[in-house]
């Protein structure tokens, strides 16, 4: 077993491609019926056999999202999101189990210090050979500050201000190598020197942020290589987030193909259309409309974003919000989904895609992998092995 091989970065405009970790039972359905179906989350030789398939399949990273309290109680009770394994105690197992995957950790710059953050990710990019990337998380729900005693009353902006600052903390300090560092911010001071091991990529490790406010898309713009949208049945909200994305990146000094807009798409798979669309139903039919509701009052009232995208009957956003954390859902065969992707690649200019699997068994992901010829033949998608396992 070796570490694997450092991923570069290559702003080639072709599409990339991410995994929505198996972080719990069921990270994305609110459905008891599709937990009981997924592979088991806690277990580390199904996190390492699921790794390898991913990995095999042609994805470019796995993404490992984070947090510290459950969605409630009915999320709770059918394994939504709960037990939620710890995205830097786990990435480590897909790690060792793979060679050239990027492996993408959550951690919130609200509950660990720039320092901590600095060492873990050292940690992490030195243990997979230079493949780690973090996802930058401001920490946006008040009971978690009040779980971690983190102060509750910052606003958004503020949020996002701290955070800034944070990551050029965190840079600084992986920057120095272990040289003496003074770094004397608004919201952060610090001193000294931090024990090694050190970063592998350079300049510094694959940085991704999730936010579309315009305070999240300025810190992408200034400093993220990866950004993650929702993806509404309106295209054209979706083309002015990447538009708008592109000028600030440009504003500041970067190549607009340095950051990959992804968008966040659940997928489900048949062998054909019919197939797909009678495991559809089978998951609607399934829903628990209890956790459903509390997912959907969760993020409409703590997320700028979703307040922006999501309009109509609160049931329905509900079933949406609980079908795949609020993701727009591609269902077909693999001919028919890479259709999907095509349009929505042509119609937003999104240049990636995180894939949010409502199903994580092995037929999912194997079906995902026939994705990928259709896209090549379309010009969209270069194997990952042609390109130098790249970022
Ligand atoms: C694909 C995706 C993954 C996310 N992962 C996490 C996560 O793991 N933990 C978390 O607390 N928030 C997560 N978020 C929330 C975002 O960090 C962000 O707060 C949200 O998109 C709202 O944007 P805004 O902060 O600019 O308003 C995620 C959002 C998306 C779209």
């Amino acid at each position: 077993m070796s570490r694997g091989t450092t991923k570069d970065r290559l702003p080639d405009g072709q599409l990339r491609f991410g995994f929505m970790w198996l972080s719990s039972p069921t990270p994305t359905a609110t459905s008891k019926a599709v937990a009981d179906r997924n592979p088991d989350s806690l277990d580390p030789a199904t996190q390492m056999d699921l790794a390898r398939r991913v990995e095999d399949i042609g994805m470019d990273y796995v993404f490992f999202a984070d947090g510290y309290i459950t969605h409630g109680e009915n999320s709770a009770r059918i394994g939504h999101a709960q037990p939620h394994i710890s995205a830097p105690i786990y990435a480590p197992v897909v790690m060792a189990a793979t060679q050239h995957i990027g492996v993408v950790t959550t951690m919130h710059t609200r509950y660990l210090s720039p320092g901590v953050i600095a060492r873990l990710g050292a940690n992490l990019d030195a243990l997979s050979g230079g493949r780690w990337g973090w996802n930058i998380v401001p920490g946006w729900k008040t009971p978690e500050a009040e779980l971690l005693g983190a102060p509750t009353d910052t606003d958004h902006d503020l949020r996002y201000k701290i955070t800034t600052e944070a990551v050029e903390a965190v840079k600084t300090l992986w920057a120095s190598r272990g040289e003496h560092v003074e770094f004397h911010g608004e919201y952060h001071d610090l001193r000294g020197s931090l024990i090694g091991p050190h970063i592998e990529q350079q300049p510094w490790p694959c940085l991704f942020n999730a936010g579309v406010s315009a305070a999240g898309q300025q810190l992408i713009a200034e400093t993220c290589d990866f950004a993650f949208t929702p993806l509404p049945d309106d295209y054209s909200k979706v083309r002015k987030t990447v538009d708008s994305l592109a000028e600030r990146t440009e504003a500041a000094g970067r190549n607009p193909l340095d950051v990959n807009m992804a968008g966040a798409v659940g997928v489900l798979l048949g062998k054909t259309d019919t197939e797909a669309q009678e495991k559809f139903s089978w998951v609607r039919d399934s829903l628990d409309m209890g956790a459903a509701r509390d997912i959907a009052t969760e993020l409409m009232g703590g997320s700028e974003t979703y307040q922006e995208n999501y309009e109509g009957e609160f049931d329905d956003i509900a079933r949406t919000l609980g079908l795949a954390c609020g993701s727009k859902v591609l269902v077909g065969s693999p001919e028919t989904v890479a259709g999907q992707l095509l349009d929505l690649h042509r119609e937003t200019g999104v240049r990636g895609f995180m894939f949010l699997p409502v199903m994580y068994d092995a037929e999912q992901i194997e079906l995902m992998g026939e994705v990928f010829p259709y896209l090549e033949k379309a010009n969209v998608w270069t194997p990952p092995a042609e390109r130098g396992w790249s970022w």
